[in-house]
Parts: structure tokens; sequence; C-alpha cells
């Protein structure tokens, strides 16, 4: 079902100083960063030959990833994104072998403009998963 890793997703306190790490020691091609009020983050793209990093830093009250950064201050891995063809038949074959979908269920539009759904970490190996239809 699951096709290419779209992305790795690191949540960070300071966006600007993790995204300097990445261009400065890494040497990496680092976007610029942009706010997705939306999912309560602010997101920096970095573009690998194979993949790309998203960098999040918490926006706003209730951010999603305030909590994953007090127990991990220093930042860490957040979520892994796998491609999927068709995000709809993805989730009801997931469903229908016992996983659990957050939110209401249904894709919302994400950081790449196109359609996504999170699974629940104690489903996958305690690994928060995105899928993002191609
Ligand atoms: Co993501």
């Amino acid at each position: 079902m699951i096709g290419r890793l779209n992305h790795v997703a690191i949540a960070v306190k300071d966006i600007e100083a993790a995204s300097a790490v990445y261009r400065n020691a890494l040497g990496a091609n680092v976007g610029a960063p942009f706010d997705q009020p939306e999912h309560g983050v602010k997101v920096v793209f970095i573009e690998l030959p194979n993949t790309k990093i998203e960098l999040l830093e918490p926006l706003g009250a209730g951010s999603p990833i305030a909590k994953f950064l007090e127990k991990a201050p220093d930042g860490g891995i957040h979520h892994v994104c796998y491609e999927v063809d068709d995000i709809l038949v993805a989730r009801d074959q997931l469903k229908a072998q016992g996983a659990r979908v957050l939110g209401d269920g249904n894709p919302k539009i994400g950081a790449h403009g196109k359609p996504v759904l999170f699974l629940h970490p104690k489903d996958f190996c305690g690994t928060l998963v995105e899928l993002e239809q191609v």
C-alpha cells in the first residue's frame, strides 16, 4: 500500500536555529519558513536528493507539537510520511484492519497542498504515521 517516504518531520523549539544547523553544518538545501495556522505549526522544508525533512515549530496556543516538545526539549522525530496513491482506499483498508485514524477520519490538506491523514502511533510501532496522497 505505502510507497515512497515523502518526508521525516522533526519538531523543534527554534526553527531558525534548526534551519541553520541543516544549512550550515549539514550543507542541506533549506527552504524559507512559513506558517500553517490550520495545523498549528511553522514549517520549513529541506530538500534532500531522495526525500524531504520537515522542520516543525509550534505556532499559536494549543499547537499539537507543544506537548511533544515538553517531553523532548531538544526536539525529535515527530512523524514519518509515506506516499499512497489513493488516501481514501488506504484509510478504509487500514480501518478494516483495526487501525485508528486520528481526527475525524477525513483527509485534510497538508503542508504540500495534498490530502493527508495521520495514524495512531500505538498501531504503528510507536511512530506517528502521516499518509499523503500523491
Ligand atoms: Co508531515
